[in-house]
């Protein structure tokens, strides 16, 4: 999708991906992740999911496209950023959350630092197919080789709906990743499943690199 879709999203208000509290995966997950303090947020938006990581003593760094998005998560959490701005990004940072506002493929390991583990919800899923592979490329100059993925996925019938969100399968899965462990999996709530489609989501630890 280009930029201004995204943007157009979020200036609309059409944000149904946000889900308002913590991710259900998440939050029955998080003790696999909890040794690695250091969560690289990709497509981050303005999800709750970060305010979650920070309480259970991870330091976030998430990365947003729609500045506004950036913003927005900050002031509904009552905090005060500071903002450096460095190239094509602008760095924002409140206590352990700092969200990198600008596009993915222009983030460079430098601005992220050290990652010890990514946390993937709704941002493969928000791709379209062109993309995804270059996506897990990007992401792997930004973290060390075999860094840890908490992914969560959705599956449909793709030719029945036009994303985003789109549908990534299993064997997709496989192929982007060097390993993939399916951990859990439930019928979808949200968007899709709203619109009748038999949906499922899926959540994998899957390894970059
Ligand atoms: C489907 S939403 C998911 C947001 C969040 N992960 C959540 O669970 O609510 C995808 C987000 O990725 C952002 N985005 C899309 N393309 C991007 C890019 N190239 N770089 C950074 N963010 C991007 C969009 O603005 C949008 O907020």
């Amino acid at each position: 999708m280009q930029p201004e879709f995204w943007k157009s999203r979020w200036s609309e208000g059409k944000i149904g991906f946000h889900e308002g509290t913590p991710n259900h995966f998440l939050t029955r997950h998080a003790g696999r992740i909890a040794d690695r303090r250091r969560v690289l947020v990709p497509l981050c938006g303005k999800a709750e999911d970060l305010a979650f990581l920070a309480a259970h003593d991870h330091e976030v760094i998430g990365i947003e496209l729609v500045e506004d998005a950036v913003r927005a998560f900050f002031t509904e959490h009552g905090a005060t950023p500071t903002i450096v701005r460095r190239g094509p990004v602008a760095i924002y940072t409140a206590d352990a959350i700092t969200i990198i506002a600008g596009d993915l493929f222009t983030v460079t390991e430098a601005d992220v630092g050290a990652i010890d583990v990514i946390y993937d919800r709704a941002a493969i899923i928000a791709l379209p197919p062109e993309l995804r592979a270059r996506y897990v490329e990007h992401l792997h100059t930004l973290v060390p080789a075999r860094t840890t993925s908490l992914l969560i996925t959705l599956e449909y019938p793709q030719d029945q709906h036009a994303g985003p969100p789109f549908s990534v399968p299993e064997a997709e899965v496989r192929e982007l990743f060097s390993s993939a462990e399916l951990i859990d999996e439930r019928p979808a709530t949200g968007p899709v499943a709203n619109a009748g489609l038999a949906a499922i989501e899926r959540c994998y630890l899957a390894t970059v690199g």
